[in-house]
């Protein structure tokens, strides 16, 4: 069993207190700057609440996509603090800055326990991604907690992650404990068969979670158009499918890996070739090595997705990232959906990461089906990776 040996919210006493939470408000917005997904506000209610319950002053702060160090009015999380509210029932009053005397002064004599406020975008400052100490130690002068919630930004070494908790008591929220506890537990002890299957477009993203699943796992499926990579390494005619020919050693030291590990290693039988990457081209199914020269590849074929789906009713814990195919093609997006539906479908322990992965869990209505779906992409990724992240580094340990 995985044990998380970080102080959380319940670890502290916050009544009357200030608390400053790092949430990762880094939701998707249309082009009107609505926001088109929520799930990232959603899942840091629980700790919201908790603070709210147990009468602290809560004071959130978040980063909003890559602005350039600068106000960026597409970016300011206005839309986010409202939509909080909505969620909360009660105003979030946002600031239009992230430090400032007034917004100090606020904190400390107008505030009431029990309500929030909001930060700007911290990427708005240069200070928060270079981790200046300045900056964090202005952050912190506005409580007397930290409290990190942050888990889809748990990757980064920025000044409201790692900088601020040299300044301030620091704990965990409830979302970071949940994600690595759910993650955690993959690497310690995972019920076996422990499957992953990793699918996307590239494997240069990949190099290092697959080195270390390798080293946990019992089986490893692979989809996507990572998959020409390791085909053509291992001797396939590719056609004109995807292919990163700088990785094709990697490739082949994995496969090697593979079975000096005794892991069992799913490629592809056949695939989806189309004539041309386009929703309406020719398409059709064939085996892997019968790709035309100038056809390419959309994603895996019927028998591989009879073949996957096999294997993974045989497994207690499934990892899954990526999509197997071209799934923005409706018409080749098939393969991915029936991998989700027989993951979600399982009586294994299933956890599933990254934006695209999460694109696809939602597109299927699959949400509820999952034992732990991953708010985190890249963080997730790194968690996997066996890297020790800084926003879990920084923490107070029990
Ligand atoms: C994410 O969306 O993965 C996190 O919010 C981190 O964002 P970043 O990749 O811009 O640091």
């Amino acid at each position: 069993m995985y044990v998380f040996n970080k102080k959380t919210v319940e670890d502290i006493d916050v009544n009357g207190k200030a608390v400053l939470v790092r949430v990762d408000f880094n939701v998707p917005l249309d082009a009107g700057g609505n926001i088109t997904d929520n799930t990232r506000i959603v899942l840091s209610l629980p700790t919201i609440r908790y603070l709210l319950e147990n009468h602290a002053k809560v004071v959130l702060m978040s980063h909003l996509g890559r602005p350039k160090d600068a106000v960026d009015e597409k970016y300011r999380l206005t839309p986010a603090a409202k939509e909080l509210g909505k969620l909360i029932g009660k105003p979030v009053k946002k600031f239009d800055e992230i430090f400032n005397d007034e917004i100090k002064d606020y904190i400390k004599n107008v505030m009431k326990p029990g309500e929030v406020v909001m930060l700007e975008n911290l990427r708005f400052n240069p200070g928060e991604k270079k981790n200046d100490r300045d900056f964090s130690k202005n952050l912190a002068s506005l409580a007397d907690f930290y409290v990190d919630d942050a888990f889809g930004a748990a990757h980064r070494a920025h000044a409201s992650i790692s900088g601020v908790a040299e300044f301030l008591p620091a704990v965990s929220g409830f979302l970071l404990k949940k994600e690595v506890e759910a993650l955690g537990a993959l690497l310690e002890n995972p019920a076996r068969p422990f499957i992953a299957v990793l699918g996307g477009s590239k494997v240069s993203d990949k190099i290092l979670v697959i080195k270390n699943l390798l080293e946990k796992v019992d089986e490893l499926i692979l989809g996507g158009g990572m998959t020409y990579t390791f085909l053509k390494a291992m001797g396939n005619e590719i056609g004109r499918s995807i292919c990163e020919d700088d990785q094709l050693g990697y490739a082949l030291e994995m496969v090697e890996l593979a079975k000096k590990n005794g892991v069992k290693l799913m490629l592809p039988v056949d695939i989806c070739i189309a004539q041309e990457y386009a929703e309406n081209a020719e398409s059709k199914n064939v085996a892997i090595n019968a790709i035309p020269s100038d056809w390419e590849g959309m994603g895996i074929g019927e028998k591989t997705i009879e073949l996957y789906k096999t294997e993974i009713a045989k497994a207690k814990t499934i990892f899954w990232n990526g999509p197997m195919g071209v799934f923005e093609f409706e018409r080749f997006a098939n393969s991915t959906k029936e991998i989700a539906e027989a993951i979600a479908g399982s009586s294994a322990v299933t956890v599933a990461g990254g934006g695209d992965t999460l694109a696809a869990i939602k597109k299927y209505g699959l949400n509820g089906k999952f034992s732990h779906i991953s708010s985190g992409g890249g963080a997730s990724m790194e968690f996997l990776e066996g890297k020790i992240l800084p926003g879990v580094a920084a923490l107070q340990d029990k």
